[in-house]
């Protein structure tokens, strides 16, 4: 498969999204992306297809999955998600889709307060979900189904998820790499550059990673 690629990006008007899909269109990809609001978007460009729609509605995915090599999740609605698990319904949706059209990459972007599956966080990390971040809890839970599901019902598909760590939207502090265990405070534009990377890395697959800078 030789680029460029094709991606389809849900949460492209996001923090971490609307920098993801600026790199891979910088790089001479092309991209389409499902968005609530296109007027969000802060570009226009030849290579960006985008489709109005919300994922908590009726969404024509043989349609956005059909000839696409990855697909990049960086989704989230921490109102909804505190009594709705709306990402991990519809990445069930979008699974089958993606099955039905032969395609095999996904990355989801999690939290790096998401438990991994079959896994626990750190003491410092517990902590933090429990205090500071409280009111992220329905996101994590959100987060942890996906990962359930990825795990035990989509194997078949190359699944990585990134549990993030995001501070803010300034400028890079460095590169990401990938850990089980070491943890950085990210900017959203570090994050989309991880994701960037990591979709297009074999050796993520099936993996549920934090990331951190190497210099900390
Ligand atoms: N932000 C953080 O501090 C942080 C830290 C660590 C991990 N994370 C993880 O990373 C994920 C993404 O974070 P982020 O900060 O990049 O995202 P964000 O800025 O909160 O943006 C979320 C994106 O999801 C879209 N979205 C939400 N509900 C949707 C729906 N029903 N249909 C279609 N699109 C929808 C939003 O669209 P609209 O523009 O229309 O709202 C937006 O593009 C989070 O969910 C979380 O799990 C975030």
């Amino acid at each position: 498969m030789p680029p460029p690629f094709k991606f389809l990006v849900f949460g492209a008007t996001g923090g971490t999204g609307r920098h993801f899909v600026s790199l891979a269109l910088q790089a001479g990809h092309k991209v389409t992306a499902l968005v609530r609001n296109p007027a969000k978007l802060p570009f226009q460009d030849a290579n960006l297809t985008v489709h109005q729609g919300s994922i908590t509605e009726e969404v024509d995915l043989d349609n956005l999955v059909h000839g696409v090599d990855f697909v990049v999740i960086m989704l989230g609605d921490v109102n909804l998600q505190k009594d709705a698990q709306i990402n991990a319904a519809f990445v069930q949706k979008l699974v089958p889709a993606m099955r039905r059209h032969g395609v095999k990459r996904l990355l989801y972007q999690a939290g790096g307060l998401s438990k991994p599956y079959g896994g626990q966080l750190s003491p410092m990390l517990w902590v933090l979900r429990n205090t500071l971040a409280r009111g992220y809890a329905g996101q994590h839970e959100d987060n942890e189904a996906v990962m359930a599901y990825l795990a035990t019902a989509a194997n078949d598909l190359e699944w990585m998820v990134h549990r993030a760590g995001i501070g803010s939207d300034g400028p890079t502090k460095g590169t990401l790499k990938r850990s089980p265990d070491k943890f950085s405070v990210a900017t959203h534009r570090d994050c989309a550059a991880y994701n960037y990377r990591t979709v297009m890395d074999p050796s993520a697959i099936r993996t549920c990673s934090l990331s951190y800078y190497e210099k900390d």
